[in-house]
């Protein structure tokens, strides 16, 4: 085994995403959660960097709506203990039958490119009607974007974070978990999680009013984003 392999694997390594700090994320955090975004998601994510998107173009959507997913007291901030530095974040919200999008509001934004990745999430978002599917599902909590710090990266931190948004989601009532997975880690990460794949849209022939919208070279060896899920309330399941 080679000691880049050794190292990446080691229980040590994995071992340090229970050494970080877990807290629900607040208002006050959000400013500091969203240049660790700015620096650790946009240039990551294939939907981003393949709309050649970067922070600055969604700074103001991204502000407001970071403001409303801590509202849901389900999105986490993970940080080194000694100095506080984010290491890892995950922002996610509930959805109700009454309230069951977060990317509609978006879709009036004059920028197009906002406009554009609001489609493509819009999309993504209804592809799969959660509530026409399960009767007994009135809340699913909706993970909507995952961001772990790359010196902090494939040692369970994301994992982590997943499973303490759930945790919140169940305290709050949802009984499921949903995600629109963009990239083959994060899809990866919840497979592992015992999510499954509910819907795929291949990035290769999407196309809005006849256009391909993602530059392929750009899009970091991921072919298609997921729709995944996992009922996370035991009583649904029977
Ligand atoms: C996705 C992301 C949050 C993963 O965080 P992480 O802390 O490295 O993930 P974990 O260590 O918890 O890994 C959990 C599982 O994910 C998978 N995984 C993680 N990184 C991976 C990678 N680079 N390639 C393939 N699979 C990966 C593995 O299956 C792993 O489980 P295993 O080791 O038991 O097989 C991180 O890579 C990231 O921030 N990426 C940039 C932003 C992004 O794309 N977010 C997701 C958009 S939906």
């Amino acid at each position: 085994m080679s000691n880049l392999y050794s190292n990446f694997f080691s229980p040590q390594r994995m071992g340090e995403a229970n050494s970080l700090e877990y807290s629900t994320l607040h208002e006050d955090d959000v400013d500091e959660v969203v240049a660790f975004m700015a620096a650790h998601f946009y240039p990551r994510e294939p939907i981003s960097t393949g709309l050649h998107m970067t922070y600055e173009d969604n700074k103001e959507w991204i502000h407001s709506s970071a403001r409303d997913w801590v509202k849901s007291g389900v999105s986490v901030v993970a940080r080194e203990p000694t100095t506080k530095k984010v290491a890892g974040s995950i922002l996610a919200t509930i959805l109700t039958r009454d309230q069951s999008n977060t990317y509609a509001k978006a879709l009036t934004s004059p920028k197009t490119k906002v406009k554009t990745l609001h489609t493509v999430l819009s999309v993504l978002e209804t592809a799969v009607d959660f509530f026409a599917r399960y009767e007994k599902v009135n809340r699913i909590l909706e993970l909507a974007m995952i961001t772990v710090a790359e010196e902090h990266g494939g040692r369970g931190v994301g994992k982590r974070l997943v499973q303490e948004s759930e945790r919140r989601g169940q305290v709050l009532g949802c009984q499921l978990a949903t995600a629109q997975a963009t990239a083959v880690p994060s899809q990866r990460l919840l497979y592992r999680l015992g999510y499954e794949s509910l819907y795929t849209m291949d990035y290769t022939t999407f196309e809005i009013a006849g256009d391909h919208v993602f530059d392929m070279d750009r899009m970091l060896g991921t072919p298609s984003a997921k729709v995944m899920a996992r009922l996370i309330d035991q009583e649904v399941k029977k």
